[in-house]
């Protein structure tokens, strides 16, 4: 099966979850399906995400040994590889068929995995990370839940502390396009209402798969 193909199953339960006024939900129906027929998932591609890699390599305040957070950790490629740095490292992802995937897949593994949905995790984990890493979450939820997502993403950090975030991006004067949403450059400023200031801000063309605007973000929060 061809990337298009499986965006294609990922943007029809997405469709009917959302005309169903469940937005969250599709998210663990697509992990339960790619269990049952071994379909692999649209994000999975089972290493690290080079962007995070070259992302963090212009970081070097973030200092070692610490805490830090993946959000919405997906198949847990990521999170493995903040451990890896050194980070006493925390992830999370509201499907439990993902956690439970993280956990078969790295049997042996440091990272702290949860089941727990962005919108409601425990309030013990707010101002409690040194660093947190947003990757390719906000540009899946539908534009309206955006603005909170960023709110409850800036809490998790300590002050002093850093955000990565990356994602899709647009100009302006671009089409809003289909999920995953291209994101606005201006409405990522809401960060800056909870603190989180870019001290890295890129905007790459990742040409891992098809040419892909990229927004790749150092926040940091005073
Ligand atoms: C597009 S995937 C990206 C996964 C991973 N960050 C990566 O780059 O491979 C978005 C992930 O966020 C999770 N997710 C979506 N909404 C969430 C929420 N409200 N709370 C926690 N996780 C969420 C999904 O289940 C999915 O695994």
């Amino acid at each position: 099966m061809t990337r298009p193909d499986k965006r294609a199953v990922a943007r029809s339960l997405a469709q009917k979850a959302w005309a169903e006024n469940r937005p969250l939900e599709w998210f663990e129906e697509l992990y339960q399906q790619a269990k049952q027929n071994g379909a692999s998932i649209p994000w999975g591609d089972l290493v690290p995400n080079p962007n995070l890699v070259a992302l963090y390599a212009k970081c070097q305040n973030i200092p070692l040994g610490r805490r830090a957070l993946k959000i919405g950790c997906g198949l847990g490629d990521d999170a493995e590889w903040m451990a890896d740095q050194g980070f006493d490292t925390t992830a999370f992802d509201i499907a439990p068929t993902a956690i439970e995937r993280c956990r078969e897949r790295f049997p042996h593994s440091t990272v702290h995995y949860f089941e727990a949905d962005l919108f409601s995790s425990p309030d013990e984990w707010n101002g409690s990370f040194d660093w947190a890493l947003e990757s390719y979450t906000l540009q899946v939820l539908p534009p309206a839940m955006r603005h909170e997502a960023i709110q409850r993403i800036s809490a998790y950090v300590r002050p002093g502390g850093y955000l990565l975030l990356i994602a899709r991006g647009r100009s302006e004067d671009d089409p809003e396009g289909t999920m995953p949403w291209p994101l606005l450059r201006s409405e990522l400023n809401a960060f800056a209402d909870y603190g989180l200031r870019p001290v890295i801000f890129e905007d790459v063309l990742d040409q891992q798969e098809s040419p892909t605007r990229r927004f790749r973000i150092c926040y940091r929060k005073t």
